[in-house]
């Protein structure tokens, strides 16, 4: 495998971070049903212990290995520990997230800590765990989990907005820097995924998605070469649309389908 592409069971292990629910989880099933190793991390080590029986009997397996994102060294003995037992991981898909909705009425500064944490100083502490072997070996994938949302402001997305734009210019950043040292870095911007983060939601999600499509759209994505997974196409080549327009008539756009 080179920074240029490639995605195979035999290249790895695969490690999915935020794999205790949704997309992550429903990915690392995808996965090892195609063969591949993944390590599974999220919090819940009752969730993770869970999700690797229900791959018994996969073509791969799931190896939980639980930790909490937001403590950079916890993670980097867990990923020291995964490696030496069970070998190196070639793919980390950083997908682990948080939402908590912005009134701005109801401003709080605890809200964006509580949300950077994990989005942004989360995706953060896994590269720095994953990163330094993956560089000794010139040769990796890391994939960046962030959000359409990161295109232009939404209504209430004020602090996950604002992380998943952070996640996608470190992302963009990255790419240009790692190209060159043989580590891959791609991008995945999911639009509307059917998940226990967007069942909160009280307004219409246009284009939603089952976890298991997403799933599919990112196991795709990794095998073939493009930077960035956008999905599903069409929501995202419309917001993409949306944020070239001038800011007057991107606000009246947003006003207009979303009634705030
Ligand atoms: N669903 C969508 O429509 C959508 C759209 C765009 C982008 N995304 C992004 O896709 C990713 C997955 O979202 P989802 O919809 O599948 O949400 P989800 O079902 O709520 O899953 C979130 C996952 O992140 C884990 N997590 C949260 N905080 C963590 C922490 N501090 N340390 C380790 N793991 C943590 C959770 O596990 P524990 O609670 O067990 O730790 C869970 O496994 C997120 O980054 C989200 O922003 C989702």
């Amino acid at each position: 495998m080179s920074a240029g592409g490639g995605f195979r069971p035999a290249d790895g292990i695969v490690w999915i971070t935020g794999a205790s629910s949704g997309i992550g989880r429903a990915l690392a099933l995808h996965l090892a049903r195609r063969d591949f190793s993944v390590a599974a991390s999220a919090r819940d080590a009752k969730a993770l212990a869970d999700l690797a029986a229900e791959a018994a009997g996969a073509g791969g397996r799931i190896l939980p290995l639980p930790l909490d994102v937001a403590d950079r060294a916890g993670v980097a003995q867990a990923v020291a520990r995964l490696e030496r037992e069970s070998g190196a991981i070639v793919t980390a898909i950083l997908n682990a997230g948080t939402h908590r909705p912005v009134e701005a009425g109801r401003f709080a500064a605890e809200v964006f800590d509580q949300v950077f944490r994990v989005n942004l100083f989360g995706v953060v502490n896994c590269i720095a765990a994953v990163l330094p072997g993956m560089l000794s070996r010139r040769r990796g994938t890391l994939a960046l989990v962030s959000s359409v949302a990161a295109y232009g402001g939404l209504p209430t997305a004020a602090a996950y907005g604002a992380s998943k734009a952070a996640v996608s210019h470190l992302a963009a950043s990255l790419k240009l820097d790692l190209d060159a040292l043989g580590v891959r870095v791609v991008l995945i911007s999911p639009g509307f995924v059917d998940t226990p983060l967007t069942r909160r939601n009280r307004f219409p999600m246009p284009f939603l998605i089952s976890a298991e499509r997403a799933a599919e759209c990112i196991r795709r994505g990794l095998e073939g070469r493009a930077f960035e997974i956008a999905f599903p196409r069409r929501f995202a080549l419309l917001l993409k649309a949306l944020n070239l327009l001038p800011y007057g008539w991107y606000f009246a756009a947003v006003h207009r389908f979303t009634g705030r």
